[in-house]
């Protein structure tokens, strides 16, 4: 499920093996550190759900660009992509995402430039 999500909605940007593309789209192998961080489960939910826009910086690399809002997708969906890049492309071992942590994040919307500003600090 997680899977067929991820190549139906992100692999155009994120690439087969969440590796990204340098100065366009950022990869997905670091996200370990972004859930482990505090604030880290809520930010990669609202990442998903209205999208980022902004500068950032991922493993020492800059980006500055705009991620669409993908709010369509079910809160079982929006779980499973994000358990899919996290155990794929992360090798994380992070407790899985549930439907009911993705719906919570629905009550309060965000503009993607202020889901940049909840990103914990992971360089
Ligand atoms: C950033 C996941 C679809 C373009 C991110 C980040 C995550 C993510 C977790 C933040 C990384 C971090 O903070 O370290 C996903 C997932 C997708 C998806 C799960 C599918 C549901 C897309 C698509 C595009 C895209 C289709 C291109 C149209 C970007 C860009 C950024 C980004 C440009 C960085 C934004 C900035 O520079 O501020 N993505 N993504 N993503 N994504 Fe996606």
């Amino acid at each position: 499920e997680g899977a067929k999500v991820y190549s139906a909605n992100c692999q155009s940007c994120h690439q087969v093996n969440g590796q990204g593309l340098p100065g366009a789209f950022p990869p997905l192998t670091h996200l370990d550190k972004v859930v482990q961080a505090q604030g880290g489960r809520a930010y990669l939910i609202r990442v998903v759900l209205y999208g980022l826009q902004g500068p950032l910086t991922v493993e020492g690399k800059a980006f500055n660009g705009v991620m669409p809002p993908f709010r369509q997708l079910k809160d079982p969906e929006v779980a499973a992509v994000l358990n899919h890049i996290l155990t794929a492309f992360a090798k994380s071992k992070a407790k899985p995402f549930t439907p009911e942590e993705v719906k919570a994040q629905r009550a309060k919307a965000y503009a993607p430039q202020e889901v940049l500003k909840s990103r914990p600090p992971v360089k």
